[in-house]
Parts: C-alpha cells; structure tokens; sequence
C-alpha cells in the first residue's frame, strides 16, 4: 500500500486540481448502508434490481413504511466520518475543486464541502410538482416529517404516492416531492460536473460500485483528458481496470491516510 500510496501522492503533487466522485460506500462508516453490498437492500428485495429505491418500494408495498422509516432513522444518526472530512481537508489544502456524489444523504455538504454536485440529488430538498420551485430542509424538519411516514403510507400503490405522500404541500397547493432522482430521470448538475471531470489533473473514485450511468461515466472523460485515477474502495469495482492506483480499504481509513501522506509531503497548503 505504501508505494501505491506514494504514487498518488507524486500524482496529486505535479499540480492542478483534483475532483472526487463518491457513491454509498463512503456513507457507509456512518452508519448508512450502501445498496450492493451482501446483506444490504438489493439482496433483501431482489426483485427491485433494476429500479433503484424506488423499484424496491414499488415490488415490496407492503414493506415500504417499514424500508423508509428504516432509512430515515439510520440518516438520522449519521453524521460525517472521517472519510467525508478528509475530502474537506483537501480542499482545503487547495488540491479538491468538487465533490461529485451519488449519494443523497447531504453528509457531504453537512461535512463542509463548498461545492457539491449531487448527482442523484438530495433527501433534504423538497421539489414542488407544480411550480417547480425547491426548497431546502433543515435535517429537524427532515426528520419530523420522517416520523410520520408509518402513519402518512400505508400499503403503496403508485410511484406518485411515495414520491408526493410524505411531504407538505407547497405554498403554492401543488404536491411536493422528494427532490432526488429515480431510475430514468434526469440526473442534477451534470454539465458542471463534466466541465470539472474534463479539466481536472487527477480523480479520487470513492465507494462506488461504477454500475450506475452517467456517474459512472465520469471516471472515462477524465481519464481520455489525462487526468490520473485513484481508486479507494474496500473491493474491486467496475471502474477499477480504468484506474491508475487502487487504494484497497475503507473510506474512512484510506482518505485520512492519504491527506496525511500528502501533508508529510508537503503537498498543497499547510
Ligand atoms: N468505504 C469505501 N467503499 C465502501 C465501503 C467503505 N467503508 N463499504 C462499501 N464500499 C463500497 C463497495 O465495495 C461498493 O463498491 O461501496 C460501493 C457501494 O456500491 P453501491 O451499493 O452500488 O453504491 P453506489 O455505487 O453509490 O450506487 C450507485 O445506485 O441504486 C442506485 O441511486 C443509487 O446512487 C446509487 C447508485
């Protein structure tokens, strides 16, 4: 591992900006589980494969108050660990220029983080189906909402009612829903995060399985305008024969050794 870690040091030391594509494996020290992973969602509710969150609420109706409330009791405990606030650390190091995630559990920007792209959008914003206008939720209100989904659900019958039964309405009378994205919407603040892909000098590939496009994507305009990728991931992924180095281990042990390796370095600001 040293070596490997030596050479993303020299890496990120030629200079230029790094980005960071992150998905649900960095999010899983804090206590929220990733999606693939043996034991996890896919594996209990087979059936929703190919539908994300949604297609397992959809296949197992009956489930989907207890599979909600389940999740939002975990995102309720989470906070950022120490994977989340190394990729803090380097951008303040002035060496990250943005997170690009997956994952819409808000611990990036609750890390602190000043430009995430949340590719798949986030639990915390709430998107009016009418006037189109979003809102941002504090995590309070998030999980006051959260408390009465056993009461608010009841066995599901439609995409629309998980998406719009939960939420208030907004100001305007239109239904609100959820403002992250299911399979086969349009994924959020793509443009800016292929204008940072193709102009970074290296990228950091963090708790992904690299199944999921055009996240997945990512890692191959980087790597076709030379930028260097560096894997972190306690298993092979579907992007790792793409990657320079992998850095085989877990978020929230390999970030911090690398932002260490950079400082003892002396790579990026003190
Ligand atoms: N640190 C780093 N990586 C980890 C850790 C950890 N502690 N634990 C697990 N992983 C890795 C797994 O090895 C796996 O490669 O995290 C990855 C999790 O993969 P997925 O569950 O497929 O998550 P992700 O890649 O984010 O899924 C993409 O699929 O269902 C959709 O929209 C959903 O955003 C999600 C997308």
């Amino acid at each position: 591992m040293s070596n490997l870690m030596d050479k993303a040091v020299e890496a990120i030391g030629k200079g230029g900006y790094g980005t960071a594509l992150t998905g649900a494996g960095i999010s899983a020290e804090s206590g929220i589980p990733t999606y693939r992973d043996p034991g996890n969602l896919y594996d209990q509710y087979d059936q929703g494969k190919q539908g994300g969150m949604l297609g397992v609420l959809m296949t197992n109706p009956e489930k989907a108050p207890e599979i909600l409330s389940t999740f939002f009791n975990k995102l309720q405990e989470a906070k950022p660990n120490t994977g989340h606030i190394g990729l803090v650390e380097l951008e303040k190091m002035g060496l990250l220029k943005s997170v690009i995630t997956q994952n819409v559990d808000g611990l990036h920007r609750l890390a602190g983080n000043s430009k995430v792209l949340e590719l798949h959008g986030s639990i915390y914003r709430m998107l009016c189906t009418v006037c189109g206008i979003k809102k941002q939720m504090e995590q309070n209100d998030l999980f006051a909402i959260a408390d009465e989904i056993p009461n608010k659900l009841g066995t599901i019958t439609s995409i629309t009612e998980i998406m719009t039964g939960i939420l208030p309405p907004c100001s305007c009378g239109g239904p609100q829903r959820f403002d992250f994205v299911s399979f086969g919407e349009s994924v959020q603040e793509l443009n800016e995060a292929v204008l940072d892909v193709t102009s970074c000098s290296w990228m950091l590939i963090v708790g992904t399985s690299g199944v999921v496009h055009p996240a997945a994507t990512l890692p191959t305009y980087a790597k076709n305008n030379d930028a260097f990728l560096i894997e972190i991931n306690p298993k092979e992924s579907d992007l790792t024969s793409q990657c320079d180095i992998f850095l085989k281990g877990s978020a929230g042990q390999v970030v911090p050794e690398l932002v260490n390796a950079l400082k003892k370095a002396g790579v990026g600001n003190k």
